[in-house]
């Protein structure tokens, strides 16, 4: 089948999602951010001219605090143009289409285009739309996908445990709703590790999630059991459509992660969230600000992240 994010060299023309993303594409990008941490100087980022006189537009019609500022951060750093257009007082308020006002910023020579939407597959819809010279980077569509966060998110887990073939790794809480968490199990089981598990009510599952290749589990204690890795989520109200939950507290009573729950897992497991955490419902502060904790480490490896994705989409053609 068609991948509508590799060009006819089977190289990335535009990052959509983890979905159908080569594992030797995955493994360049990582390798490749590597090259941009300058780990002997506290993990400050080079600065190079890769992005020189290219033009990066930074497009979000849903909040983020972590995900542009790092986009911005790594642009920069690769010397381009950074626009940050600002959703808020544009003319989309105005009744203006995605596609136009898309059109407009291809009229001010927009090179790359990074798009958070509340839809699912609106990235998808720009790359078609754009003439095949502009790249187009995924920034979480929807519940459908966020892909530099599952990438940040695999450096993070490489940085810290080397390997993926031996490790069992827990996604805990809101798999339903959530971008993150699909592109994190894609992502995973590309890379190869062997044992992905979800642990949530089964009202915040997908239907047939075990079709992903995940080992399903109910109960805290026996799916923590002697993970290396567990992955944290936010409850996601702001797509929830009913009441799937009879609160945040009994949330946290039954999936919040506790220092006595993280007792399980491996001694030297490692608590992993894309953030913005919820305190006190999908984790407790202990653990949220406890030594097994890398939350912040992930912020930072995805400003080196981003830069690969972006240099490695400047440096292909169509
Ligand atoms: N992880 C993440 O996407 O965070 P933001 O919503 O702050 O970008």
């Amino acid at each position: 089948m068609n991948n509508p994010q590799l060009n006819k060299h089977g190289e990335l023309q535009h990052l959509l999602s983890t979905e159908g993303l080569p594992a030797r594409i995955m493994r360049e990008i990582l390798d490749r951010a590597a090259t941009f941490l300058d780990e002997a100087d506290g993990h400050e980022f080079k600065k190079v001219p890769l992005l020189h006189g290219k033009s990066v537009f930074n497009v979000f019609f849903e909040n983020s605090t972590r995900t542009r500022t790092t986009f911005e951060i790594a642009a920069k750093k690769l010397s381009a143009d950074v626009v940050n257009l600002n959703i808020g007082s544009s003319s989309t308020s105005k009744g203006e289409t995605l596609l136009d006002t898309v059109d407009n910023l291809c009229a001010m020579h927009a090179d790359m285009f990074v798009v958070r939407h509340s839809s699912s597959g609106a990235a998808h819809l720009i790359a078609r739309h754009v003439a095949p010279e502009i790249h187009v980077i995924n920034a979480g569509d929807g519940r459908h996908a966020h892909p530099t966060q599952a990438l940040l998110d695999m450096y993070t887990i490489r940085h810290y445990k080397k390997e993926f073939h031996n490790l069992r790794v827990a996604i805990v809480g809101d798999i339903l709703h959530s971008r993150v968490a699909r592109s994190q199990i894609h992502a995973l089981t590309t890379l190869g590790v062997p044992e992905v598990r979800v642990i949530a009510p089964k009202t915040l599952l997908p239907t047939h999630v075990e079709k992903l290749g995940v080992q399903v589990y109910h109960d805290m204690a026996q799916g923590l059991k002697d993970v290396d890795v567990v992955m944290t989520l936010r409850l996601q109200n702001e797509r929830m459509q009913g009441a799937l939950l009879p609160s945040a507290q009994e949330f946290f009573k039954y999936y919040g992660l506790t220092q006595e729950r993280l007792a399980l897992a491996r001694p030297d497991a490692i608590v992993m969230h894309p953030g913005p955490m919820n305190r006190g419902v999908e984790i407790d502060s202990s653990v949220a600000d406890g030594p097994q904790a890398v939350i912040l480490p992930q912020v930072t490896f995805g400003v080196a992240v981003r830069m690969a994705v972006m240099s490695t989409l400047a440096g292909n053609t169509p």
